[in-house]
């Protein structure tokens, strides 16, 4: 595995974009191949914790240090409404059970929603923010820390996280780390 490296802000946004779009591939492939319940709900549990840590550090950090250098606000204030509206669905899927009717809509309703979002925000918002004087590499380290932060209280750290974490915090949960199913009720919390 690379070593931890500084990412800029819009380089770790993008990466995290990536991450997602993968696993809403996965998904798709499970429902294609009638994967079992328990893997579905494993990865779209995942899917929704991975979502709900880029949104919010998108929400704490980014968003509004972009909106103090943008001189218009109507991308960032989209990017908010569609943010909700993937909340909203999230904590749908988070609620359900896999064996429901719409539960696989509702993750591939999820991931269009998703793609949507991620090329608005990589073809218009970062492209603008790119050009503004904002310091993205500054930025880039509080959205790094924040987001370690949040992925070790819904414990998805990975081997690679847990070494970078400065802090430890990741000790209590290091057991569990990599068992996305169980993360229903700490997902549940976070709201
Ligand atoms: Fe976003
Ligand atoms: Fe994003």
């Amino acid at each position: 595995m690379p070593a931890k490296k500084t990412q800029d802000a819009v380089a770790l946004l993008i990466e995290d974009h990536r991450t997602v779009q993968k696993l809403f591939k996965q998904f798709e492939k499970l429902c294609e191949s009638d994967g079992s319940e328990e893997e579905k709900e494993a990865l779209a549990l995942q899917i929704c914790s991975e979502l709900t840590v880029h949104a919010q550090i998108e929400e704490e950090i980014f968003y509004p240090a972009a909106r103090e250098v943008m001189d218009e606000d109507d991308l960032l204030n989209e990017a908010e409404v569609e943010h909700a509206s993937a909340k909203d669905l999230i904590a749908q899927i988070e609620e359900m059970e896999p064996t429901e009717e719409l539960y696989d809509a509702k993750v591939t309703v999820l991931g269009e929603y998703v793609n949507h979002h991620v090329e608005e925000e990589e073809s218009e918002l970062f492209k603008q923010v790119k050009k503004t004087e904002l310091d993205l590499e500054a930025l880039g380290q509080e959205l790094s820390q924040r987001k370690m932060e949040l992925m070790s209280e819904l414990g998805l750290m990975d081997d690679d996280d847990a070494v970078a974490e400065e802090e430890g915090a990741v000790a209590n949960g290091a057991a569990s780390a990599s068992k996305p199913a169980a993360k229903k009720s700490a997902a549940k919390s976070k709201k």
